[in-house]
């Protein structure tokens, strides 16, 4: 019945022949054509609706008629796993009937990719064992699992002894329907009955901040986000001063404890938002710079704080969530992402992942500035990275009136050059403001801060060399604050704290040595890679995504390239952690580019003091 039978796939138009007694999602199977079923084709998820359009097809079952509305009975719809054709046929599938496709920012554009995570769910449907039969649970188990899902040609499937443990109740109090997830060959976890919940995590550990994703791993939305301030941050602010606290006695063990306390409070906030418990997390996906990855996984970080700057792995790690005291499911797994070397991190692998160089877009920079400076130059085929010192000034530390990007923060400025009076807008509220109003400013942060420095310069109170130019005769310009000259942004009485917000000499000099380090670095990179200029400019980050890239332009800080080529994409380390968790293809590409990136390291490279002592100055026009 039904063989032979030629059943066309819209909108696709994929075509193949039903063989004895398929049913459409067979077909489909078979022909690589995208459509989901979540409980493998029991009719229980509803999942593989379908829309027949021409051609008879067999008569509807009781899982149709318990699934599907009337509304959608009466239309034709059908359960792609409960219709067999019974005349050559056209099929159509739905949009809400393929599998999810995600998607990561790109310069400008956005990147998809299909949902097809390390972990998969299996429902199966399992024969009570009779009297005379010598299989055991596990035997039981992974012979529906190879019979149902075809997944033989996956490593030697086994069952983790976590599963096991749980293996026989879940079969019983099931009546021999379970749901089984599947890793890598391994099943971590079995449920009673159809339980289609598996949830994932995914962390950029920054040396300041954490960001985290809560994942559905079947359709690859996001469930829930949370941001927190690295609590290491208690033991110094960069990652010289944490490698340094390590190798006090219990120092790493005090680390390592406060950013595990940190990712345990983020996933309870995250499972609580989305309504699961974190015992539904599954896998957990770090991307973190190298020294805060290997702070994460109890390995030693003193060889990371000199030259050559050792890692003790570079390859991504996968390690049961108990080791590494993870509050995710206890028979789920903590996964790294690869670094690139000693100071480019996972976190840049993830970065570029979501955001880095493709083939046919010419030559591309990727600035990603956190607490460090990474940069990556490359054009889909070659790619090289470099770190530099950028300092902690362009995340408003230890700037005179400097703080993170938060509520209260001045995020732009503009600064008049007839009368030197600025304007400014400040995180959290609405609209510039100008002397006199009550803006509840606090400080100001990177994006700010480079703002200023631009504008100041482009007003005349900044010489070229940096210097306030002497002798300007207005109220936004002191000779004599507690640090030497300043220029006032906000008046003691527009801001929160009742003091004046100021950018001092000493807070030009920081943003100069920063930009200076940036742009002698990829000076460098440019060199390297036998170019003078770039075709693209990336900019990721939380910073990168603030900045005016005229301004950043105007004091140096950038190579040259049309304003309309530098994209701002975010925090896009985040978006690459989150991409490897819903993508084992991604993942794998993420093992690629961190294998095959190129790292050159500036402070041995011939010639980049005299690039960075050129580079302090801004640009003359
Ligand atoms: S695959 Fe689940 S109902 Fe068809």
């Amino acid at each position: 019945m039904g063989e032979g039978f030629l059943i066309t796939f819209q909108p696709s138009g994929v075509r193949g022949r039903a063989k004895g007694g398929e049913t459409v999602l067979d077909v489909a199977r078979r022909l690589g054509e995208g459509l989901s079923a979540n409980c493998g084709g029991h009719g229980v998820c509803g999942n593989c609706r379908i829309q027949p359009a021409h051609g008879s097809m067999s008569p509807v079952t009781r899982e149709e008629l318990a699934l599907l509305t009337p509304a959608e009975l009466a239309d034709g719809t059908r359960l792609a796993c409960a219709t067999r054709p019974a005349s050559d046929a056209s099929v159509y599938i739905p949009e809400q009937s393929r599998p999810p496709l995600q998607y990561v920012v790109e310069g400008g554009k956005s990147r998809p990719f299909d949902v097809a995570p390390e972990i998969i769910n299996c429902y199966l449907e399992l024969a009570e064992p009779g009297h005379d039969e010598h299989l055991s649970d596990a035997g039981r188990l992974l012979e529906g699992i190879e019979s149902g899902y075809g997944l033989t040609g996956l490593p030697k499937t086994g069952v983790t002894l976590h599963a096991l443990k749980g293996i026989s109740g879940a079969l019983r109090e099931g009546g021999w329907k379970v749901t089984a997830a599947v890793r890598r060959g391994e099943v971590i976890r079995v449920l009673p009955g159809y339980a289609p919940g598996l949830y994932g995590a995914a962390f950029d550990v920054g040396t300041t901040t954490v960001a985290g994703y809560l994942c559905d791993l079947t359709t690859g939305e996001v469930a829930a986000t949370d941001a927190a301030a690295n609590p290491q941050s208690a033991f110094g602010d960069d990652v010289l001063s944490r490698i340094t606290h390590a190798s006090a006695a219990d120092g790493a063990v005090r680390l390592r404890d406060a950013i595990t306390g940190c990712l345990n409070a983020m996933l309870g906030k995250m499972a609580a938002s989305a309504g699961i418990g974190a015992q539904d997390i599954v896998e957990a996906v770090v991307a973190g710079n190298t020294v805060m990855q290997h702070l994460l996984m109890g390995l030693p970080v003193a060889a990371l704080g000199a030259y050559p700057f050792t890692p003790a792995v570079k390859g991504g790690m996968s390690v049961p969530a108990p080791d590494t005291g993870l509050g995710i499911y206890p028979g789920g797994y903590l996964v790294t992402l690869p670094v690139i070397g000693g100071f480019v991190g996972a976190d840049h692998t993830a970065a570029l992942l979501a955001a880095g160089p493709r083939p046919g877009e010419g030559v591309t920079l990727l600035v990603d500035v956190g607490t460090n400076g990474e940069l990556a130059i490359g054009d889909g085929h070659r790619l090289i990275t470099a770190s530099c010192a950028t300092g902690p000034a362009f995340e408003g530390a230890q700037l005179r009136h400097g703080m993170r990007a938060a509520p209260g923060a001045i995020e732009r400025v503009v600064i008049d050059p007839e009368s030197l009076e600025a304007s400014y807008r400040v995180i959290g509220k609405q609209g510039w403001f100008r002397a006199g109003a009550k803006t509840g400013a606090r400080g100001i942060c990177g994006s700010g801060v480079v703002d200023a420095v631009a504008r100041m310069y482009m007003a005349g109170i900044l010489d070229p060399s940096g210097a306030f130019v002497r002798g300007l005769d207005n109220q936004r310009v002191r000779y004599d604050g507690p640090d030497g000259p300043e220029y006032v942004i906000a008046l003691a009485d527009e801001t929160a704290s009742g003091r004046d917000v100021t950018v001092t000499a000493g807070d030009v000099r920081a943003v100069q040595l920063a930009k200076a380090a940036l742009l002698a670095g990829a000076e460098v990179l440019m060199a390297e890679f036998g170019v003078t200029r770039v075709d693209r400019i990336v900019l990721a980050g939380a910073f990168g995504n603030y900045i005016d890239a005229g301004n950043a332009m105007a004091i140096g800080m950038l190579p040259p390239c049309p304003a309309d080529r530098v994209y701002p994409v975010g925090n896009a380390a985040g978006e690459g952690a989150k991409a490897a968790l819903l993508s084992r293809a991604m993942m794998e590409e993420a093992g690629r580019i961190a294998k095959s990136a190129r790292y050159v390291e500036l402070s041995l490279y011939p010639g980049f003091n005299e690039r960075f002592m050129a580079a302090i100055g801004f640009p003359v026009v």
